[in-house]
């Protein structure tokens, strides 16, 4: 099969020394694609800026922005079968990015605006398609502090994903920058199963297994 990856955080600029980012590694997302590779499947990854070496035989697309990473997965997605969508995509970027660096001056406050970025996930629901050219199976995340179930249901429900996996980001030791996860998988069906806490690259392993399931292989 064909994988899509995406991992990482974006990072969206304010002047030329300054952006907005998140905590993601990418260890998550790149443990998927090596356990993609390692099964025997063609990996695209599309990485935020991340200090993890790329792997091998992944075909490794770097993007920094949101819009860079809409714009690489919407010119491979048409190849894939499975869609991760794992990065910490900024949901959020500045209205304005300044030519200059932003002098601090006299001011005692700074406001900043914010407008939404394009929703990757969501874009991928009304992919167009040939007829006998089936959507892929599209897998989204969700990473949440509170009433997780609840808000990753609502995320499937909304963003139209075959599966969400739903990743509370608010103990220690699990989620971003961590080596080890607790997932819980919600498809489509209602189906709901729980992937106990384990390092990522096991938790990958577990991901790509379901997969092979569900394209019966
Ligand atoms: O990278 P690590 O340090 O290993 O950490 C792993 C992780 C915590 C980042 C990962 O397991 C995880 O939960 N990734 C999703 C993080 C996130 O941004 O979740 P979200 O609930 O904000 O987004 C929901 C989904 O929409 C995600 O699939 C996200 O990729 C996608 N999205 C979000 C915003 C946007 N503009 N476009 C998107 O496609």
């Amino acid at each position: 099969m064909k994988i899509l990856v995406t991992a990482g955080p974006t990072r969206e600029p304010l002047d030329p020394v300054r952006y907005l980012s998140n905590r993601s590694s990418g260890k998550m997302g790149y443990a998927i694609a090596q356990a993609a590779l390692d099964t025997g499947h063609e990996v695209v990854l599309i990485s935020g800026p991340v200090a993890l070496a790329a792997p091998p035989r992944a075909r490794t697309v770097q993007v920094t922005t949101s819009d860079e990473m809409y714009e690489a997965v919407h010119a491979w997605v048409r190849d894939a079968d499975v869609c991760v969508l794992c990065a910490a995509v900024a949901d959020f970027r500045p209205a304005k990015i300044e030519p200059r660096k932003i002098k601090k001056g006299a001011r005692s406050s700074f406001t900043l605006e914010l407008v939404p970025t394009r929703d990757i996930l969501l874009s991928l629901r009304d992919l167009p398609r040939a007829e006998n050219d089936p959507r892929p199976f599209v897998v989204g995340f969700a990473a949440e502090t509170n009433d997780v179930l609840a808000h990753a249901q609502e995320k499937l429900r909304a963003k139209g994903c075959a599966l969400i996996v739903a990743n509370d980001v608010s103990g220690a030791g699990v989620g971003f920058d961590s080596d080890e996860n607790e997932l819980t998988l919600i498809f489509a069906s209602g189906e709901i199963r729980v992937l106990a806490r384990a390092k990522k690259t096991v938790l990958a392993a577990s991901l790509v297994k379901i997969f092979h399931e569900f394209f019966n292989l």
